[in-house]
């Protein structure tokens, strides 16, 4: 009876299940209901393989996040000190009596990495690369019913990566049902070919499939609609698809007085792409659109809708802190609201295709995205990475990427990759014009670029291809004035810049002079910290690269370098520079892992935002009488003075490129205040306050009320205070977590980049004064309640809404 009863519970029946309907093409929410074991087994693809006693949960999903971390793993903790391996997945599912006769088709986001699926044990294929989007049909090989579909994911050549990869089926996977005759994966490109103030004239290239072995007389209809659904302009024509076929058709409409993407305001119309048969509709579609112009000038930088503006972007990897690579919505959408109150307005997908989701983002909330397909071509920079792959995939994996992301308005460039080893030598020039052609074969609206390391341009064989569009040069900020007369006839940007090493709340004594740690390639790291930190304040950096002040005041006097994107916005899993293990992320972000600024961040926020800031720091814990050096990061003011227990410590202004003003000034127990003025008259005033005992915990949720949709997170920031509030900076108290009601705690960190708790323990110590919990809401409407405790604190509590 039990036995029964549990097999037929995990079968799904996809009749609710969906969300687009009497559009001639059904698409499923797939993830729900996989079972998952995280085994190297044999014949699993088989529909009688036994899977009961595998976990059941839902995707995305990325087996390494669940940790443990160890010294052992084969990623070693470049690639971020955690388990991969081979997993297997699998699902059972019952089609609805609509799908009888329509084709039907699976389509994964990105499974890292080196997938195999099966479809009621038919094979029906493989995806080496990690990053991509694909679909295999199922039709022939369906059931009526108690369909498996098995997926064999094997991330255990390592290292195969120089960062987190995470291991699984992490991005989203839908079930979708189509006509036979229907438009092709990817088939719709929007483009704007002219855009004045006055109109906008918009094409649409559909490419349809006829898998029928009869002609068919169809129509289409293409629509521009605005944000509030309208249809503004529509247009419709007849056409005869010949059998068995894949044809293109064209399009083109004229919108009236367009309302521009801009990254303040960033409109976004969409196309409707309708195909008709005898007036019935028998599939849709719809694409984003964004109007807008832009262009690179080789002396002046890029141009967005006429308008010179500087690109101010940073450099992200994928993976989501203590969420490890599993796609959610809410936590790349905080991580882009994090970046824009700093002032950011670009992104750069470092180093290959992102989930279809963040670029959904980009265009909605305005960033100028540079997206980019791969880290290593032929020449691999790991022992196991897709380089042994590429002469094989690298044209179906750049045509995917092209095809699937070609729609989306934040993307301005196309990168074909990073720091390629082939630069260096004449196989550069083949592939750099074998790819970029590719990308040029279905996009060319756009430039395309390499982020490059060579800036001698008789050595760089990339450059010498003519391929690129666009100069990316990651770090040589002291050769950008060169750059003009080294390569005349192109436009320039900053793909990397910085990679300065700072931990948050680390603060150590500045030093006049940027510490490069270690100093070159071959010394040993002797400047290191031996709790593996870096400092907080910006001075330490990589020896490729420079402290963040004089990297931006590098781009910012260079008119010609079109912008650049910092290495990196967050803290990402891996790449711990300069560390070994425990280190396992990276020192490089201007946020730490769990989200947390570093003091940094209020440098870029005093140069790139037009809102008033004024940051101070240290904290204001030391000893009596020692020296400490208080920095502050101001903007829209003249001059700033700094108060030690309301006894002046003197004014401070800014020089030309200076981004801070410090003062030396010994220790004394009670408050460190700073006042900004624009002439005489005060701006913005800051107190830092000397903490006393640790005695409270402060729960801070990021949002109170959330969807109760399975999917949503409230990020709730943990503060260990005295019993005035103030945080207690060395505070490190273990935090117990227990949550009720309509939530699970899914992750917990403190940023600090060498902790070894686990993300997904019901507990985290905080980390100078502060910790993270992420709450996710269940598919109820209701309450969350989280309780967190720690030994010798009062306890606190804060409730979420899911609604
Ligand atoms: C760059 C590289 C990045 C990252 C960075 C760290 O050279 O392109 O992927 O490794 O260095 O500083």
């Amino acid at each position: 009876m039990y036995k029964i009863f549990s097999v037929c519970f995990f079968i799904v029946n996809l009749y609710a299940n969906c969300f687009s309907q009497n559009t001639g093409r059904t698409v499923f929410n797939f993830n729900d209901n996989w079972k998952f074991a995280q085994a190297d087994l044999k014949g699993a693809q088989s529909t009688s393989f036994d899977d009961r006693t595998w976990r059941v949960l839902q995707l995305p999903h990325d087996w390494s996040i669940e940790g443990p971390f160890g010294a052992n793993h084969l990623t070693t903790n470049q690639g971020g000190a955690l388990p991969t391996g081979i997993g297997w997945y699998r699902k059972t599912f019952n089609l609805p009596p609509t799908a009888k006769d329509k084709k039907v088709y699976i389509e994964f986001d990105g499974i890292y990495r080196n997938s195999q699926v099966w479809i009621n044990g038919h094979y029906l294929g493989k995806r080496p690369f990690g990053y991509n989007a694909f679909r295999y049909e199922l039709t022939p090989f369906l059931l009526t019913k108690n369909n498996i579909i098995a997926v064999k994911v094997d991330n255990s050549e390592q290292p195969n990566t120089r960062w987190y990869s995470g291991s699984g089926i992490y991005r989203n996977v839908r079930l979708v049902v189509t006509g036979a005759v229907a438009i092709d994966y990817h088939g719709v490109f929007v483009s704007t070919p002219k855009v004045t103030e006055n109109l906008a004239e918009v094409k649409v290239q559909t490419t349809l499939r006829n898998t029928t072995n009869q002609q068919s007389d169809l129509a289409i209809r293409q629509s521009i609609v605005d944000n509030t659904g309208k249809i503004l302009v529509s247009k419709q024509e007849s056409f005869s698809l010949l059998k068995d076929s894949l044809q293109n058709f064209t399009q083109n409409l004229t919108l009236q007085q367009p309302q521009l993407w801009t990254l303040d305001r960033p409109y976004l119309y969409q196309v409707k792409t309708e195909i008709l048969q005898k007036n019935q509709v028998i599939d849709t579609q719809l694409s984003p659109l964004g109007i807008r112009t832009f262009k690179f000038d080789q002396a002046t930088g890029f141009y967005l809708n006429g308008v010179p503006t500087k690109i101010l972007g940073v450099c992200q990897h994928h993976d989501l802190g203590a969420l490890g690579a599993a796609v959610n919505v809410r936590a790349m959408e905080r991580q882009l609201e994090i970046l824009k109150a700093m002032g950011c307005n670009g992104i750069r997908m470092s180093h290959n295709p992102p989930a279809s989701e963040l670029l959904d983002l980009c265009d909605r909330m305005g960033f100028i995205v540079m997206d980019e397909a791969f880290d290593m071509w032929k020449k691999k920079k790991s022992k196991k990475d897709y380089g042994q792959y590429f002469e094989e995939w690298h044209a179906r994996d750049l045509e995917a990427m092209v095809k699937r992301d070609r729609n989306h308005p934040s993307i301005f460039v196309w990168s074909i990759g990073n720091e390629i080893r082939e630069q260096f030598d004449s196989t550069g020039r083949t592939y750099a014009k074998e790819l970029a052609g590719i990308v040029k074969k279905f996009d060319t609206t756009r430039p395309i670029t390499s982020a490059l390391t060579e800036n001698e341009p008789d050595k760089n064989h990339i450059f010498q291809s003519g391929a690129l569009d666009v100069l990316g040069f990651n770090y040589k900020h002291e050769a950008y004035s060169e750059f003009p007369k080294r390569f005349p006839n192109h436009s320039i940007i900053a793909t990397e810049t910085a990679s300065a090493l700072e931990t948050r709340g680390q603060y150590d004594t500045p030093k006049a002079a940027v510490q490069l740690w270690p100093k070159d390639s071959k010394s040993p790291l002797v400047e290191g910290n031996a709790d593996w930190t870096a400092p907080a304040y910006d001075f330490a950096a990589a020896y490729w690269g420079t402290t963040h002040e004089e990297s931006w005041k590098a781009v910012k006097n260079a008119p010609h370098v079109a912008g650049l994107y910092v290495w990196t916005g967050f803290d990402y899993l891996g790449e711990p520079h300069p560390y070994g293990y425990p280190a396992r992320s990276s020192y490089f972000g201007i946020i730490d892992l769990a989200g947390f600024p570093k003091d940094v961040y209020y440098m870029y926020q005093s140069e790139w935002t037009q809102k008033p800031v004024l940051h101070l720091l240290p904290h204001w814990n030391w000893k009596a009488g020692q020296t400490v050096e208080v920095w502050t990061y101001y903007n829209q003011a003249d001059e700033v003075e700094l108060f030690v227990n309301n006894k002046s410590q003197g004014i401070r202004k800014k020089g030309k490129d200076e981004f801070h003003v410090s003062w030396k000034v010994p220790f004394e127990e009670g408050v460190l205040k700073i006042i900004s003025r624009k002439a005489g008259k005060e701006v913005l005033s800051k107190e830092v306050f000397t903490a006393g005992k640790a005695q409270k915990i402060r729960l801070i949720a990021d949002r109170k009320a959330i969807s109760a949709d399975g999917l949503d997170l409230s990020f709730v920031t943990v503060e260990i205070t005295d019993e005035k509030g103030n945080i207690v900076p060395d505070a490190n108290h273990l935090v117990q977590f227990s949550v009720e009601g309509k939530g699970n705690l899914v992750g917990v960190d403190n940023g600090y980049q060498a902790s070894l708790e686990s993300f997904k323990a019901p507990y985290r110590s905080a980390y100078h004064g502060k910790c993270l919990a992420i709450l996710q809401a269940t598919k109820e409407v209701g309450k969350i309640k989280l309780k967190a405790s720690a030994e010798g604190l009062e306890s606190s509590e804060i409730e979420i809404v899911t609604k």
